[in-house]
């Protein structure tokens, strides 16, 4: 017998996740379980389509009190959630209804926080700073990518950091989520793709995160790494995402497309909301901040570097999660050929394959390098030692397009 690792394992969900055409038929009933006072904090593209019309109207006939809050901006900034908080609190919620994207489902999950704990929300960035629990939030996406529905983190922009920051703490697992694929349908081909690749993202960082030595007698970290139930989850989130994302940027109404692809992202949620993300993620906070381009754009663009940079320490993991991607036997696939299929599925959806045609220049790179450092939580799962080397390394060939993938492209 081969000897098996000793690898715990976590897993932080939703008492409910519902995922299927028609699965928001269930939303009456289970935001009645946690009250009749709800704020419906919905995405600004949703308010006026009938898919909203209809979900209040259900609302209203299973007698709720629904107020509603739209003002979400692109990259959350602070003040609208305390806005949101305010209304939460002058209504009485007693449950919040979140619908939309990531943004909208984070800006929904830090509107539930500071309903019930006084801010300022500085006082909450970082891990496992929420004091208690938060007013239920019952988490329903519209874009298949950030698995937000189900993980315990929200990231805000905040005037006074350079960077977006994160609140992660268990409390901020949403009570129930509902994952209905229709929701997606209308989705833009820039947002499905975005959205998607970064779903992407979640399950190799999950799959390749350094499991973290856990002490069962201390409180455990919101991120552990990889550990023992995220392990096939994140590899079925792979297996899903592989085919069907170019498949549903090719075809946004393919509705088998749209399914996959949803459940895919979901999935890779549930993963990575348990073990975290590393270094994709740590790198494209600066990225972002100084090109303001969409997060998956960057976590996916860096995705074949990190991956190929990593190659040398965990090759067999790399070439697991390729044949998952390309939907292969083991014994075909390899770390390289995995690097050149995530690079294809980049290809076909439009995802930039270098930092210098998003705009950045070479001599931003140190600086990048320097900022990604301070994403310690990150990087402390990331399969090998995070060095201000390695991060210039994979910059550097991020940036000139360098991939020693072409042996197997
Ligand atoms: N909390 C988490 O676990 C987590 C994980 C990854 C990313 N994020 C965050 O999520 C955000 C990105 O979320 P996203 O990729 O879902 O994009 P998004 O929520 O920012 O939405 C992008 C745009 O698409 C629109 N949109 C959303 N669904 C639509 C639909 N079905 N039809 C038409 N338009 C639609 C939105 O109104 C918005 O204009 C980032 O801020 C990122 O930091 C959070
Ligand atoms: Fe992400």
């Amino acid at each position: 017998m081969p000897e098996l690792p000793d690898l715990p394992g976590t897993l932080r969900l939703p008492a409910r996740v519902h995922f299927g055409y028609g699965a928001r038929a269930q939303l009456p009933e289970i935001v009645a379980g946690h009250g009749t006072r709800v704020l419906a904090v919905v995405d600004p593209f949703l308010e006026t389509t009938p898919h909203f019309a209809a979900v209040l109207g259900a609302l209203g006939t299973a007698g709720l009190d629904v107020r509603t809050y739209s003002e979400i901006t692109p990259e959350l900034p602070v003040g609208t959630l305390t806005a949101g908080a305010a209304v939460a609190r002058d209504h009485r919620a007693e449950v919040v209804l979140a619908i939309g994207g990531g943004s909208a489902l984070d800006a929904a999950k830090l509107i539930a926080l500071l309903a019930v704990h006084d801010g300022p929300l500085a006082r909450f960035y970082g891990e496992n700073l929420v004091p208690g629990p938060v007013v239920p939030v019952v988490a329903v996406p519209t874009t298949a990518g950030t698995g937000s529905e189900v993980t315990p983190v929200a990231v805000v922009s905040d005037p006074d950091r350079e960077l977006k920051v994160g609140i992660s703490s268990p409390f901020l697992v949403p009570a129930a989520a509902v994952v209905d694929p229709e929701l997606t349908l209308g989705a833009p081909a820039s947002v499905t793709a975005f959205s998607g690749i970064d779903a992407l993202v979640h399950a190799a960082e999950s799959y390749t995160a350094r499991p973290l030595p856990l002490g069962w007698s201390a409180p455990l970290p919101v991120f552990t790494g990889r550990n023992a139930l995220t392990e096939p989850i994140a590899l079925q989130a792979a297996e899903r995402l592989g085919p069907w994302l170019p498949a549903v940027v090719r075809s946004p109404g393919d509705r088998d497309a749209r399914r996959e692809v949803a459940l895919g992202a979901l999935l890779a949620g549930i993963a990575f909301g348990s073990t975290g993300t590393h270094l994709c993620h740590a790198i494209q906070y600066p990225i972002g901040a100084l090109t303001k381009t969409p997060h998956g754009l960057g976590t996916g663009l860096l995705l074949p570097y990190v991956l190929d940079v990593l190659r040398a320490e965990v090759a067999e993991r790399i070439a697991r999660l390729g044949a998952a991607v390309e939907g292969i036997p083991e014994r075909d696939a390899s770390a390289e050929r995995t690097v050149a299929r995530v690079a294809g599925i980049n290809r076909a959806i439009g995802v930039p394959a270098t930092l210098a045609e998003i705009g950045i220049g070479r001599d931003q790179l140190p600086q990048i390098a320097d900022l990604a450092l301070k994403s310690a939580r990150l990087l402390a799962i990331a399969p090998v030692q995070p060095t201000r080397e390695l991060l210039l390394d994979i910059l550097g060939r991020a940036h000139a397009g360098a991939l020693d993938d072409r042996s197997a492209a």
